[in-house]
């Protein structure tokens, strides 16, 4: 059973600077009862753009007053509160279409969205609804009027999202620290925002209710042993565990060691909590590998800095050290993955198949954690 809590903007502000080729924000939400750790996520219930909502609340021919029912939960709300709280307004569902499909249209239109909801036209239905949004469509038909409920209990849900917490409760009591990246997307030729990015970085206000729940992490935690040391890898909004994981090792004086390798597209840009990463190296609390991808001809990402720190790492690695992966799933985490089975080949002199074997281990002992998305 979730613990839903309601938070409250407390600050905002872009850790990207202006010239940067994309828009990653610090965000600070207050609530005196939330509880979590280091490593764990909150999900958080966003709200949908209330230009959209408005814009779609005029092509039904609506007022936004209507009474509907959450099929889902069973819940009574206006129009104008579901479709903002509960719909998912970016995706098309084919239920949708199929209600539309049964409402009077003339010959032309009941013909198009036959063919698009015939078996043999799977691939067309799916380009079709990869390509408009139920906007798009209650526009082209706009005679097409089935009941809002009907119309209501056809979208997706709005379900939550994740953001990892960057901050640690024993440092900052009463608040949770987020970093997040703002998703962009081009539809129909204009720019769009991912919805919940969109809210957090751009619409929430102070006094904007945001229920969230903690997800814990269960392993990608800091180990129970306060002195191990700990290899931390996050690039872009991968960094964010990772502040709230130096803040209470610091907070507690751990004498664990501490190896941050963070990347992003350009140092004078896009350097996440520069600051803070600077001060604890200078302080002796934290080795620092960086890798701006975007400052030079060729990409040099984070697994490159440990290529070239194979040795060390190894070394660290003879020494307990746990490894901590988080943030781009779709390639980082496997390149890196590939990255620590070379270094284990080239310095500890394996075979692949050994050095695939000590990496299966270590993933097995919880000394190789991932939090990827
Ligand atoms: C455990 C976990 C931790 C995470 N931690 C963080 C974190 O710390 N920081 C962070 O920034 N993110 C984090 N994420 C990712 C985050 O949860 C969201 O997935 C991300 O912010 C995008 O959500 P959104 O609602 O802004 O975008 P969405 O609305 O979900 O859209 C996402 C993308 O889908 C595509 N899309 C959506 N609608 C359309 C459409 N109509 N047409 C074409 N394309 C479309 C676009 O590519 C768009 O950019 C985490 C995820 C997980 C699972
Ligand atoms: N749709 C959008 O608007 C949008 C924009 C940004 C990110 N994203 C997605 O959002 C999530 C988080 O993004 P983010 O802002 O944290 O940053 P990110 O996109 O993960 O980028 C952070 C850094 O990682 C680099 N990188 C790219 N491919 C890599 C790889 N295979 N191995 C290691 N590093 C790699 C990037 O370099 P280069 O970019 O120079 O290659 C950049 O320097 C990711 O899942 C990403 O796919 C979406």
């Amino acid at each position: 059973m979730k613990n839903i809590v309601t938070t409250y903007l407390k600050e905002r502000y872009p850790l990207t600077k202006v010239g940067s080729t994309k828009e990653t924000y610090h965000i600070t939400l207050t609530s005196e009862t939330l509880e979590f750790k280091p490593g764990d996520s909150l999900g958080i219930y966003a709200q949908n753009d209330p230009g959209l909502v408005e814009h779609l609340i005029e092509a039904l021919g609506a007022t936004g007053e209507e009474s509907i029912t959450d099929t889902r939960s069973g819940q009574l709300f206006s129009l104008r509160a579901f479709l903002t709280h509960k719909a998912n307004l970016s995706r098309l569902t084919s239920a949708l279409l199929k209600l539309i499909y049964e409402c009077d249209l003339d010959h032309q239109e009941k013909n198009r969205l036959s063919h698009l909801l015939d078996r043999e036209n799977q691939g067309e239905l799916k380009h079709y609804l990869d390509s408009h949004d139920p906007l798009d469509l209650f526009k082209e038909y706009r005679q097409a009027r089935p009941p809002l409920q009907e119309i209501c209990s056809k979208f997706g849900p709005l379900l939550p999202r994740f953001y990892s917490v960057a901050s640690s409760l024993l440092v900052h009591p009463g608040k949770v620290d987020l970093t997040v990246a703002l998703f962009t997307y081009t539809h129909s030729g204009e720019r769009r925002y991912g919805v919940a990015s969109h809210f957090l970085c751009h619409l929430a206000e102070e006094s904007t209710p945001i229920p969230v729940y903690v997800q814990p992490a269960h392993r990608f935690a800091l180990p129970t042993e306060r002195d191990a040391p700990i290899v931390m890898i996050g690039p872009g909004t991968g960094i964010a565990p990772f502040r709230a994981f130096m803040q209470e090792r610091v907070f507690h004086g751990s004498k664990g060691k501490n190896w941050l390798f963070f990347g992003e597209r350009n140092q004078a840009y896009d350097y996440l909590y520069g600051e803070f990463w600077k001060e604890l190296a200078e302080k002796n609390l934290l080795h620092l590998s960086l890798a701006f991808s975007r400052d030079q001809e060729h990409k040099i990402y984070v697994q490159d800095r440990m290529r070239e720190a194979g040795a060390d790492l190894w070394a660290w690695l003879q020494e307990g050290a746990l490894f901590y992966i988080c943030g781009d799933a779709s390639h980082m985490a496997r390149d890196v993955e590939h990255a620590m089975i070379e270094i284990f080949q080239v310095h500890g002199s394996m075979s692949e198949e050994e050095a695939k074997t000590l990496f299966k281990h270590l993933k097995k002992e919880g000394r190789y954690l991932t939090d990827v998305y």
